[in-house]
């Protein structure tokens, strides 16, 4: 299997300047798969939206995980976890939002962030997450 980098994508203070990179890159991943879902834009959100979306609150723990092929931290974002998990209510529970880009797909980058959002949900407690990998929104993994 090629070798699958996953790191944090910290959610920046504003769109402008280097430390955003990361935030847009996987902004535009994120709407490409809304695109290839739906085939349109109806659910298009320009980054500006997201970031203000992305972010944690009060009441909600947000992640986000970037994947790149190999250990070159400069390569391209192929894959984005989105890990959200309550603070206030259903605390044994969380959620984990999977894409990997068309070109990148079917060579175990999925299952490494799934992995790492999992990690990531299992030292903050929830016992449950929900992984739904098929536009029928089958179940996929217990941790
Ligand atoms: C679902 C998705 C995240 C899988 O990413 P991936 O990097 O291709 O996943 P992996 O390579 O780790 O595949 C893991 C296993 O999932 C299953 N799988 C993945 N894509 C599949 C597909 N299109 N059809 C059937 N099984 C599939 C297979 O069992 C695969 O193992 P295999 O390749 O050894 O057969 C990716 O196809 C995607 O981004 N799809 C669009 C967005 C989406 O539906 N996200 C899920 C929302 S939570």
């Amino acid at each position: 299997m090629t070798h699958v980098s996953i790191t944090p994508v910290r959610v920046p203070a504003a769109l402008a300047g280097p430390d955003a990179a990361d935030f847009l890159a996987v902004a535009e991943l994120l709407n490409a798969q809304q695109q290839e879902f739906w085939g349109n834009d109806d659910f298009h959100a320009p980054a500006r939206a997201q970031l203000a979306g992305r972010g944690s609150t009060a009441t909600r723990r947000r992640e986000l995980l970037a994947a790149r092929m190999g250990a070159d931290p400069d390569a391209a974002i192929v894959g984005v976890a989105q890990l959200n998990l309550p603070l206030t209510d259903n605390l044994h529970t969380g959620t984990v939002n999977v894409v990997v880009a068309p070109g990148a797909r079917r060579q175990g980058v999925g299952t490494e962030l799934f992995r790492a959002a999992a990690n990531l949900a299992a030292v903050s407690g929830p016992e449950q997450a929900d992984g739904r990998n098929r536009p029928s929104g089958q179940r996929t993994r217990r941790f």
